[in-house]
């Protein structure tokens, strides 16, 4: 080995291409799971080292939290550590200053929580801030024991240090995205919420139904991760119509006269204008299949009396969930079907209620919905 080469700092060229080659390895990731995952796999290429930690501060919950420990034989995916632990990423945090150790097990500093945790006996570590653009700390990237088992190095400290303020702008955005589409699902979910609890008891068991059957129906009829989450996602919304349908109708424990079933149709008319025109990709589809979600594959649904792929496919997909989640649990005026009873319906609804490659799937997959009504 090349001992001088080993403990020089980097050369100019040599940085520069270690730049371009991480830069180009974590660009255009807005999922803080990849892009942490990625990081942290270009980190222990680039350093060598056994174990790679990326805490990330979470002053909300007074946490550093670590997604990604990465490294053989490791068994867990997340690990949090309180703020003002006796800690090394906590002291690097504080201090804003590297840390870097030869012998962990005899510096104070240490504590052998991690390794107790994750059954890895720490020698030699090497922990540097990750700041944002303010300088604010927004994190600790943590490396443990070499692959050559010697201690870290000035040329590992440069790389990491510039590893790192490479890294900060990208993790500091997509922690931002995670945090705006947490929101943004948070205020779907309530406003779902508000527009069933008035005739639904079991609000939540509803819309969790709902959501992971056009989950599974979608991804086994071809669409893309993006498209299955957007879905299952929208879903949710799709008789928010119903916040605008009077008690008398809605909460009627009876039949429906024809003029109430007529009035009571109009909530997809409700949901078309309190979700027209939405810009966002999600409530843009939530306005596909909360206006036509009571359509029907033989054009006799309602409110357009649209026909085959007249009808969006996100929509037939909902219309499948959304009858047999209705017809296996209690409504204010219907008792539960049995499990078996509802599916023969949906089976025998096929090609005329509904899409017959929906049922298709529905039928495949129907051992793994059957676990949604277990629980
Ligand atoms: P929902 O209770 O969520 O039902 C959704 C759809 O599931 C219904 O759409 C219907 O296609 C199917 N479904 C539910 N229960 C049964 C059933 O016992 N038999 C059959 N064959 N299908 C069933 P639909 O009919 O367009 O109704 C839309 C919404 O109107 C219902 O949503 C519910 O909120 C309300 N609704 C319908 N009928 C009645 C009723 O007789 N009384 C009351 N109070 N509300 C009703
Ligand atoms: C898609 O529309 O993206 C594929 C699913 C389908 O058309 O069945
Ligand atoms: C109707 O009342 O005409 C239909 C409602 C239902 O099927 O539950
Ligand atoms: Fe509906």
């Amino acid at each position: 080995m090349n001992d001088e080469k080993q403990n020089s700092i980097l050369d100019a060229q040599e940085k520069l291409n270690l730049l371009t080659e991480f830069g180009k390895q974590i660009a255009h990731h807005n999922s803080l799971d990849t892009l942490l995952g990625l990081i942290a796999q270009q980190i222990q290429k680039i350093i060598g080292v056994k174990r790679c930690f990326i805490f990330i501060k979470d002053e909300s919950r007074n946490e550093f939290w670590s997604k990604i420990a990465s490294g053989k034989g490791l068994k867990y995916s997340e690990i949090h550590l309180p703020l003002n632990g006796n800690n090394i990423a906590c002291a690097v945090a504080q201090s804003g200053h590297t840390i870097n150790i030869a012998d962990a097990y005899s510096d104070s500093r240490f504590s052998k929580e991690l390794d107790i945790i994750t059954g890895f006996k720490t020698t030699s570590l090497l922990a540097v801030p990750l700041r944002n653009k303010e300088g604010k700390v927004i994190g600790v990237f943590q490396l443990n024991n070499k692959e050559d088992n010697t201690p870290f190095n000035s040329r590992d400290e440069g790389l990491l240090k510039l590893l790192a303020t490479l890294a900060s702008g990208n993790i500091e955005i997509a922690a931002l995205y995670e945090e705006v589409k947490l929101a943004n699902l948070e205020t779907i979910y309530r406003l779902a919420v508000a527009a069933e609890y008035r005739d639904q008891h079991d609000t939540r068991t509803h819309l969790a139904h709902i959501s992971a059957m056009c989950e599974i129906l979608a991804k086994k009829l071809g669409f893309s991760a993006g498209e299955v989450e957007n879905i299952k996602n929208a879903s949710l919304l799709h008789d928010i119509g119903k916040v605008a349908i009077p008690d008398h109708i809605l909460l009627k424990p009876g039949k429906l006269t024809p003029q109430e079933y007529e009035l009571m149709k109009e909530h997809t008319k409700y949901s078309e204008k309190i979700l027209k025109g939405a810009k966002s990709k999600i409530l843009e589809t939530a306005y596909k299949m909360s206006v036509a979600h009571h359509e029907k594959w033989d054009g006799s649904g309602y409110p357009n009396g649209l026909k085959g792929e007249e009808i969006p496919i996100e929509a037939r997909i909902l219309a499948v969930a959304d009858v047999f989640d209705a017809l296996c649990m209690n409504r204010i005026y219907k008792r539960a079907w049995p499990l078996q009873k509802a599916y023969d319906y949906i089976v025998s609804k096929a090609g005329t209620d509904f899409d017959s490659k929906v049922v298709e799937v529905f039928k495949k997959e129907f051992p793994q919905i059957l676990k949604l009504y277990e629980k």
